[in-house]
């Protein structure tokens, strides 16, 4: 299979940031799928439907229209044809998303959207599942990891214009999130079969950057 690279870790572990990163430094497309996720539970949470009531998500789970662009440079991400970018990443949305994602029937839909876009390869995949479901071929998967600190400090930054995202209150919902999609039944968090594992705790972002793209040069 042509390049795809795949890149899984829990929330904070800087996954998007090198993916990023990797598919600029390389000419290669990029694929944020907790963006996917994000976008299904707004649209759920918009539409009233009970985020923790499996069977009502997954009678829902074909009606949003959700398309992601794949430039590195300015990723985007739309709900019938709406910008949702910005709405995604609120605390609402994260702490509702683990209980959409656990739902089979969203997955279905969300990893044959991404199988679509994966398509011929040329592509970062970033998410929790690529290497063990979406993309079990693609010749380089990564798991990249970060201490619990490291990862609740980079979440407490990204959120650094809610009020509410305290390190502490940013830390256990993560460390929530993160049981909830390494023990769902459906595709949990995994380290893939051949997946690297790189852990970025003492690591710069151009040190991440630099080992993956260091493995995608091996496989050539
Ligand atoms: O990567 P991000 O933190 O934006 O992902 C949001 C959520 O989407 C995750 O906590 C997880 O529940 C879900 N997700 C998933 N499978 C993926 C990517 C994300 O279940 N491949």
């Amino acid at each position: 299979m042509p390049l795809v690279i795949a890149m899984d870790g829990p929330s904070g572990s800087g996954k998007s940031s090198a993916s990023k990163g990797v598919a600029r430094t390389l000419g290669l497309r990029y694929l944020d799928t907790g963006a996917m996720y994000r976008a299904m539970t707004w649209w759920m949470l918009e539409n009233g439907v009970p985020v923790e009531d499996g069977a009502a998500v997954a009678a829902r789970a074909q009606d949003p229209v959700i398309e992601s662009g794949t430039d590195p440079a300015a990723p985007t991400i739309t709900v019938d044809g709406t910008d949702v970018s910005g709405p995604i990443r609120t605390r609402a949305v994260t702490n509702a998303v683990s209980a959409v994602s656990s739902v089979p029937a969203v997955r279905a839909r969300l990893v044959e959207l991404q199988r679509e876009i994966i398509g011929a390869g040329g592509i970062v995949v970033e998410g929790r599942d690529i290497g063990t479901a979406v993309a079990p071929e693609a010749p380089v998967k990564v798991f990249l990891t970060a201490s619990a600190e490291v990862r609740a400090a980079r979440r407490a930054k990204d959120l650094a214009a809610d009020p509410g995202a305290s390190v502490t209150v940013t830390r256990a919902e993560q460390e929530r999130r993160d049981r909830l999609d390494s023990t769902r039944t459906a595709s949990p968090l995994a380290k893939a079969a051949g997946a690297h594992e790189i852990d970025s705790t003492g690591l710069s972002l151009d040190e991440v950057i630099e080992a993956v793209v260091r493995l995608a040069k091996e496989h050539e």
